[in-house]
């Protein structure tokens, strides 16, 4: 009869999106906090005690954002057995693309050989991750799309005045990736929140990397070109927002903090983390850190603190995970989710 026919999509309910695999990958070179004491006025005892961390990974010159996604990327195919062909969408969250356009994501569909995928990237700075996996979960619960591929993928080495002792101590380079599909057993992502405070916007910024200043002679000299934060407020910024989406995103999938098995945060600052874990109510020993390793890889942190956490055996199928993250924007995001 017509009129009764239902379009396919509202004729099956939203389904529940997972994350079937993750993989990572971590460039060779590891520069320690005794080496930045050779380039900045600064200890490995200060870095230690004000951020919690020890070392981070750099990327190789001709390393590219891409590079390092695409090989996260096929960690991740390799341990799902999952084929290049399979994927439908790629979604990379970087604030290092590789150029502004052609996309990262464009990049690393050519390199891993995903000729059928779409592509594109998401800027949302250390929450861009979390911004991409709650869309990819749009897509696969709406029956859009079957297999997403989403990538963290930073070379922050790139941005980094490495004369700065007050930002060049905190930043490394990495990438993790994630599948997700509908999966028939667990619910996978249970709730979500995504936010932004476009007011806050100069206390961490790339000042020259658009149209609104261009690189010119005057714009190096002043240093524009690099990573731009006032440390202090950002902190202040990341407490409150980290919470209060981790609250939020709690509430929706009705769990508490002391519900979580393990919480997977944004890795800025141990003390960052540590005041999350008392605000959720719950412990160190339910929180994955691992920026001793790798400071802050922006929005490669997460996907990598779940790919290592799931190599150690710390997340068992049915757990509940709680993932969050803070960055310049200002944006935040979280994502409560069945493992
Ligand atoms: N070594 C030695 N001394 C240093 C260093 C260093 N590497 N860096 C700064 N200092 C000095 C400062 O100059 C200052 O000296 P002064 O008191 O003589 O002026 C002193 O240490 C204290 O500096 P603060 O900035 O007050 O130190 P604080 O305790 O706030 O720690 C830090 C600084 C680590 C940057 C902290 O504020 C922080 O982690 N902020 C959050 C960063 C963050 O979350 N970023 C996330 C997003 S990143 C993204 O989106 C790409």
């Amino acid at each position: 009869m017509p009129g009764t026919r239902k379009h396919p999509r509202q004729a099956h309910p939203r389904r529940n999106a997972s994350i079937v695999a993750t993989g990572m990958y971590l460039p060779e070179r590891v520069l320690t906090n005794a080496e930045l004491e050779k380039l900045v006025d600064t200890t490995d005892e200060w870095i230690q005690t004000r951020t919690g961390i020890k070392e981070r990974r750099i990327a190789a010159e001709g390393e590219f954002t891409s590079d390092l996604g695409a090989k996260a990327a096929l960690d991740a195919m390799h341990e799902g057995g999952i084929f290049a062909d399979e994927i439908d969408l790629i979604i990379v969250a970087t604030c290092t693309a590789d150029t502004i356009f052609p996309s990262t994501a464009c990049r690393i569909q050519q390199k891993i050989g995903a000729k059928k995928a779409a592509a594109f990237d998401i800027q949302a700075a250390c929450s861009g991750f979390l911004y991409g996996l709650i869309v990819a979960e749009q897509f696969v619960a709406s029956h859009v799309y079957e297999t997403v591929l989403v990538i963290g993928a930073e070379k922050l080495s790139s941005i980094v005045n490495w004369k700065d002792r007050n930002t060049c101590v905190l930043f490394g380079d990495g990438a993790g990736a994630v599948i997700i599909r509908n999966r028939a057993e667990g619910h996978g992502i249970l709730a979500s929140d995504m936010g932004a405070d476009g007011s806050q916007s100069d206390i961490l910024s790339l000042p020259s990397s658009g149209c609104a200043i261009p690189v010119s002679e005057a714009v190096i000299q002043e240093g524009l070109q690099y990573l731009q934060m006032s440390g202090k407020e950002v902190y202040k910024h990341a407490v409150t927002a980290m919470n209060s989406s981790a609250e939020k995103t709690l509430a929706r999938a009705g769990l508490k903090g002391s519900d979580i098995a393990l919480v997977v945060p944004h890795q800025a600052n141990l003390r960052i983390i540590e005041t999350l874990a008392q605000k959720l109510k719950t412990d160190m020993d339910h929180c994955y850190v691992n920026i001793g390793r790798y400071g802050n890889m922006s929005a490669a942190c997460i996907p990598v603190a779940l790919h290592e956490a799931s190599k150690e055996g710390r997340l068992k199928a049915g757990d509940n995970v709680l993932m969050v993250a803070f960055g310049g924007g200002l944006t935040w995001a979280s994502v409560a989710l069945e493992w």
